[in-house]
């Protein structure tokens, strides 16, 4: 597996991506293979947030790891904070709300640390934009987080092109990452200056939901269309998803949604790969409909 520098100024990560969102209802032995089977295929990085599985994927993950203190520091750890679920967890929550305040940052962060059984996150994201953020409290609680050692880097996810550009600008330290839906079936952030934006500050996007969260699976003409482009190239579906997105050159890192250990083999695959330009094009145009202008 490749490790790759999503920043010149981050540390590597591997360039495809275990995202546990999806782990909540799995037994400790299904969490446990869906680990080994990342780390056998060289996936190190790992992509967490608090709320995922109602504020229980973290600690799920936590105890899979608890009894392997050596494996921390071979992993990347990634976590996001900022929404506010409506939870039986969170009985003080009114309704689903962002958070972008110093207390907020840090409680969440603590309690990652606690529940991944970490003393450090590699890379700490604000989970979705919050219209009431103040960039310079954001500024003064990473600069805190990152002096403290409690977390090494920090990004974000779901920001506009404006919105990168207004939190970074009053960073210290330059954001690495901005976690973003991106797919052959929601492209729009290729076109929409979202990732030349990124492109411009050489921040690599990690994409989630690459396979379009495996809602496109089902039996239908772009399908039997895609199984061409797959038989040609001698991979499956997935993989010429994924193949699809790595051949874009902002170098973006996307994030397996699957809990299936067997498609995360065949995902971390997806690197050999090598799409043709035309082809490329090709399958824009199987979703789209249309040649480009
Ligand atoms: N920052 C954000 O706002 C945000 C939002 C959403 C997600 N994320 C992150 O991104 C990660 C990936 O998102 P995602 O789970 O939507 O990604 P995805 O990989 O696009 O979708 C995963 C889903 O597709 C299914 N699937 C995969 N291959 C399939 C196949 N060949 N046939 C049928 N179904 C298939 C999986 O089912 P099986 O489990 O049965 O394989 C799973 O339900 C998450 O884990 C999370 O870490 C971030």
């Amino acid at each position: 597996m490749e490790r790759k520098l999503i920043h010149p100024k981050s540390p590597e990560f591997s360039r495809v991506i275990t995202g546990v969102w999806r782990w909540s209802a799995l037994s400790t032995d299904g969490i446990e293979a869906l680990i080994n089977t990342s780390l056998e295929h060289g996936i190190t990085t790992f992509d967490h947030a608090d709320i995922y599985g109602n504020y229980s994927c973290e600690e799920l993950f936590g105890k899979a790891i608890a009894n392997r203190p050596a494996l921390r520091n071979t992993i990347q750890l990634v976590t996001k904070c900022g929404i506010k679920l409506l939870s039986d967890k969170r009985p003080e929550h009114r309704i689903k709300h962002y958070d972008t305040s110093k207390e907020h940052i840090i409680r969440s962060v603590e309690n990652s640390l606690r529940n991944l059984k970490t003393d450090y996150l590699d890379l700490l994201l604000l989970h979705r934009p919050d219209p009431l953020m103040n960039p310079a409290e954001v500024a003064e609680v990473f600069s805190k987080l990152k002096q403290s050692g409690k977390v090494l880097f920090f990004g974000v996810s779901n920001f506009t092109a404006p919105q990168v550009e207004l939190l970074s600008s009053y960073l210290r330290d330059p954001l690495v990452t901005n976690q973003i839906e991106i797919s052959l079936f929601y492209h729009q952030l290729l076109f929409d200056g979202t990732v030349d934006t990124l492109m411009k500050h050489q921040i690599s996007p990690m994409a989630w939901s690459p396979l379009g969260g495996g809602k496109f699976f089902a039996e239908n003409e772009i399908q039997k269309q895609l199984e061409t482009f797959a038989q040609r190239y001698a991979c499956s579906i997935s993989q010429l998803l994924l193949a699809w997105l790595l051949r874009h050159p902002s170098g973006i890192f996307p994030i397996l949604g699957t809990t299936n250990p067997s498609r995360l083999t065949e995902g971390a695959k997806a690197l050999t790969v090598q799409l043709d330009k035309q082809d490329w094009f090709a399958m824009l145009k199987l979703v789209t409909g249309r040649d480009v202008a």
